[in-house]
C-alpha cells in the first residue's frame, strides 16, 4: 500500500480536478481574513494542476463550525484572496447543486459545512453528499492536511468514488512527521506541553519512541499536582487526569519523562500580574498560578535538547504571548535551533510562538495541522490519508 501522490497521476490534461483544501482561516467579525497561510499552503498544488493542463479546478473547503448558513462564514472572501494570490480569476459558486457549475478554470464551492451531509453521522446522508461532490470531477486531490483527522464526506467520501491523490503540501507534511516517528534520528527528544490532559495520549505513545520527554505548560503542573505537589491556583484539568489515571501513573514512573522543578508564577491570570520564580518543592500559595517553567527547568531541558539529533515540539511551555511568561517557550525554541537537530513543530500555538520569536525559518518543519499532527504523534492513523493508500 502506497500513498498516491499527484506525481502518480498519468495525465491531468483535460481532467476536472476537485481539490479539498483547509481554508479554515481565522476571520474577523466581518468575515475578513486575518491570516492567509492556509491559502498559501495549497498554492503549489493548484499551480501544478494549472501547469499540467487540468481543464477545471474545483476548490472546496470548510470554514468554522457553522450551525446554519452563517453569512460571515461564506467562502467569497477566501475565493477573492485565492484569486489575488494565484493571479487567475476564481469563480465562487453558491448553490452548485441547483445552478450547475460555471465553466471557469478555477471554481470555489460554498462552505462545505453549510451542507448537513458533510459532517453527518448518517452514512447514507454523508454518501449522498460525497456523490454530489464526486460527480463534479474526474480526480480528487487532498490538500487539507490539517483536517485529515476528520472522517467527513469531502475528506473520505469523495475519494471512495473517484481516484484520489494527496496534494504536494499534505504529502510533505504527512511524510515528514511520519518519518520522524518511524525512523527518528536518535536521540529523539519530545517536548510536549499544553493546557489539557488530552496530550497525555501523545506522551504515552512517545514513551515508546522518544529518548526523553520534556513536559511543560499547564499539563506539567497538573502532573506535579498528581504527584502531591501544592500547585496553588494553577490550572489543573482534574477531570482529564482522573479519566487517564493509568497513563498518569505510567508517566510518573518513567525515567524518560522530565517535569519542571521550578516555575514562573503569577498572582492572577494577567499579562502584568505580580510575578516571581518559585521552586515547586516549596509549593505555590493559593491565589498564585504557574504560567511558565522556571529558569532551572529551562537549563535542565536545554541541556537535554543540546544533545538531541531530532526534536518533536508540540505546544508552548508557558503563556508565551505575555513577556513575563515567555522565557520557557523562547529559550527552548532557541536551544532547539542551536542544537542543530532536526526540529518538527506541531500545533497552531507552537507555530505562532516560533513565528513570534523569529525562529520559524530555522526549524526543519512547522506543521500547519494541530489536531492532525497530534494524532500521528499519538500513534493513530488519519482516515483521510489512509483512504489514499492503495
Ligand atoms: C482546523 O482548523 O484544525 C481544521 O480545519 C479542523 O477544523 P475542525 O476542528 O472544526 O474540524
Amino acid at each position: 500500500m502506497k500513498l498516491q501522490t499527484l506525481k502518480d497521476i498519468d495525465s491531468l490534461k483535460d481532467k476536472r480536478v476537485i481539490v479539498r483544501t483547509d481554508f479554515n482561516v481565522p476571520l474577523d467579525s466581518e468575515g475578513n481574513i486575518r491570516n492567509d497561510d492556509r491559502i498559501k499552503f495549497a498554492l503549489p498544488t493548484i499551480e501544478y494542476l494549472i501547469a499540467h493542463e487540468a481543464s477545471q479546478i474545483i476548490v472546496m473547503a470548510h470554514v468554522g463550525r457553522p450551525k446554519l448558513n452563517e453569512e460571515n462564514l461564506k467562502t467569497d472572501k477566501i475565493a477573492e484572496r485565492l484569486s489575488e494570490l494565484i493571479g487567475v480569476d476564481v469563480d465562487k459558486v453558491d448553490n452548485w447543486g441547483e445552478t450547475g457549475m460555471p465553466g471557469a478554470k478555477i471554481v470555489m464551492l460554498e462552505n462545505l459545512r453549510f451542507h448537513p451531509g458533510e459532517k453527518s453521522k448518517d452514512e447514507a446522508e454523508k454518501e449522498a453528499f460525497a456523490k454530489q461532490l464526486a460527480s463534479l470531477a474526474d480526480i480528487y486531490v487532498e490538500e487539507a492536511f490539517s483536517n485529515c483527522h476528520r472522517d467527513h464526506a469531502s475528506m473520505t467520501g469523495v475519494p471512495k468514488l473517484i481516484p484520489g491523490y494527496v496534494g504536494l503540501g499534505t504529502e510533505k507534511e504527512y511524510t515528514t512527521i511520519e518519518e520522524a516517528i518511524e525512523s527518528p534520528k536518535k536521540p529523539l527528544v519530545a517536548v510536549i506541553a499544553g493546557a489539557k490532559a488530552d496530550k497525555l495520549t501523545a506522551i504515552s505513545n512517545m514513551l515508546e519512541i522518544a529518548d526523553h520527554i520534556l513536559i511543560g505548560g499547564a499539563l506539567a503542573f497538573a502532573l506535579r499536582s498528581a504527584q502531591g505537589y501544592n500547585v496553588g491556583s494553577s490550572m489543573v484539568d482534574q477531570e482529564g487526569l482522573d479519566s487517564m489515571a493509568e497513563l498518569v501513573e505510567m508517566i510518573n514512573k518513567s525515567n524518560k519523562v522530565m517535569l519542571p522543578n521550578d516555575a514562573a508564577i503569577a498572582h492572577g491570570f494577567k499579562a502584568d500580574a505580580k510575578h516571581k520564580v518559585v521552586n515547586l518543592e516549596d509549593g505555590i500559595e493559593q491565589g498564585w498560578m504557574a504560567l511558565d517553567i522556571g529558569p532551572e527547568t529551562i537549563d535542565n531541558y536545554s541541556k537535554v535538547i543540546s544533545e538531541a539529533e531530532s526534536v518533536l515540539w508540540f505546544g508552548p511551555l508557558g503563556v508565551f504571548e505575555w513577556e513575563n511568561f515567555s522565557s520557557g517557550t523562547k529559550k527552548l525554541g532557541e536551544a532547539m535551533v542551536e542544537s542543530g537537530a532536526m526540529v518538527i513543530v506541531g500545533g497552531g500555538d507552537s507555530a505562532t510562538a516560533v513565528k513570534k520569536f523569529g525562529l520559524e525559518k530555522d526549524m526543519s518543519h512547522v506543521s500547519t495541522g494541530g489536531g492532525a499532527s497530534l494524532k500521528i504523534i499519538e500513534g493513530k492513523t488519519l482516515p483521510a490519508i489512509e483512504i489514499l493508500k492503495r
